[in-house]
């Protein structure tokens, strides 16, 4: 029954979480899960300041991590392996975040795991629901907007990536574009329940084409034209363009994540075939109440874990430690960051 420190700085959180497999079950068991989000450091600039970001890493991460010790009434005996994500990311957060979790490791004589972030988002099934392979995965977030079969651990296939934006870059953009401030994503879902959907045309970029892939940079354009066009914008005009926007994004992605069904049911021998959905846009209601829609539509079972889990945290990278620490692995303290890395 290992229990695993996990820490992530991969981008605007500081976050440690210690995380325990309780026998041979499948699942997880959270012990501690501690966020600082550094969302007043970032907010005056619109988004993420990466020297910043790496700034605020080094002042918080160690009370970070001795709260993710004491919420769990554990000390250092009670840990197997130190977790950290070592990429995909911001340079300076992963540096930090790795050289700390490096240390500990060294210091108390522990295994080291170096754990890719997307992997993390990829495994959260399983540590929440004992979730078995194979299943299909939709990673959305502020950096990434992919579509993963996860077949087993460590064996990944990408399916779909946007050739463009990001699905919360998108949501971020729009909201700085409309005056909603950062993080843009539920500032923009919030106006949009005012909102009418139909009253801006926007673009379904790449709906209907046999690539499954995504694109949003020309929604986003698309957009900033409408409000352009209408000069100063009162509350019902943020909110109609909100709605719109929404509207525009959700069935945009039923489309591509259709495709994306349709593949695995062709290929995929799965009597019970589930759809994951994962990133920090998972915790957007008209996005999780489509998908999970579309899923009833086609057969797939839909599983979407809390939304404090869909977002950036340390839970989900202790249980990608601990799902390879109980496979043996283990990896050298030499090993560097790795700000680009691909899953
Ligand atoms: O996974 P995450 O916490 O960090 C990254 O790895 O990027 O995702 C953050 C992204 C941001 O772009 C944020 O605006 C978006 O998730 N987001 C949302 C919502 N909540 C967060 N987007 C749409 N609707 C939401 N309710
Ligand atoms: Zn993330």
């Amino acid at each position: 029954m290992p229990t695993v420190l996990g820490i992530e700085t991969s981008c605007d959180e500081t976050a440690a979480a210690l995380v325990r497999s309780d026998g041979d079950a499948a699942r997880g068991r959270i012990l501690s899960n501690v966020i600082h989000s550094q969302f007043d450091d970032h907010a005056a600039y619109g988004g993420v300041v990466p020297e910043i970001a790496a700034r605020a890493h080094v002042d918080k991460l160690d009370q970070v991590v001795r709260r993710a010790l004491d919420e769990a009434g554990a000390g250092w005996d009670n840990v197997d392996a130190i977790a950290a994500t070592t990429g995909p990311g911001l340079i300076g957060g992963l540096i930090v975040g790795t050289m700390t979790a490096k240390a500990i490791a060294l210091a108390r004589g522990k295994p080291f795991l170096a754990v890719n972030h997307l992997e993390g988002h990829a495994l959260t099934p399983r540590l929440t629901d004992g979730l078995a392979f194979p299943y299909l995965l939709l990673l959305v977030s502020g950096g990434h907007t992919q579509i993963v079969l996860a077949r087993g651990l460590g064996d990944y296939a990408r399916w779909a990536t946007t050739i463009d934006d990001a699905l919360g870059e998108a949501f971020d953009k729009t909201a700085k574009l409309l005056g909603l401030g950062y993080p843009g994503g539920p500032a923009v879902e919030e106006a949009a329940t005012a909102g009418d959907p139909g009253r801006f045309a926007l673009p379904r970029p790449l709906k209907g084409e046999d690539r499954p892939d995504f694109s949003f940079s020309g929604l986003k354009t698309a957009l900033r034209q409408q409000a352009t066009a209408l000069g100063d914008l009162d509350d019902r005009d943020v909110a109609d363009l909100c709605a719109s926007f929404q509207k525009a994004v959700t069935d945009t992605l039923e489309d591509r994540v259709r495709r994306s069904l349709v593949r695995y049911r062709a290929e995929i021998a799965d009597p019970s075939p589930t759809l994951v959905v994962a990133g920090g846009v998972a915790a957007n209601r008209a996005i999780r109440s489509m998908l999970e829609t579309l899923c009833e539509r086609h057969g797939f079972a839909f599983l979407a874990p809390p939304t404090e889990l869909c977002s950036d945290n340390a839970a989900m990278i202790a249980w990608a430690g601990l799902e390879h620490l109980r496979l043996g692995h283990a990896d050298p303290l030499d090993m560097a960051p790795r700000p680009r890395w691909p899953l």
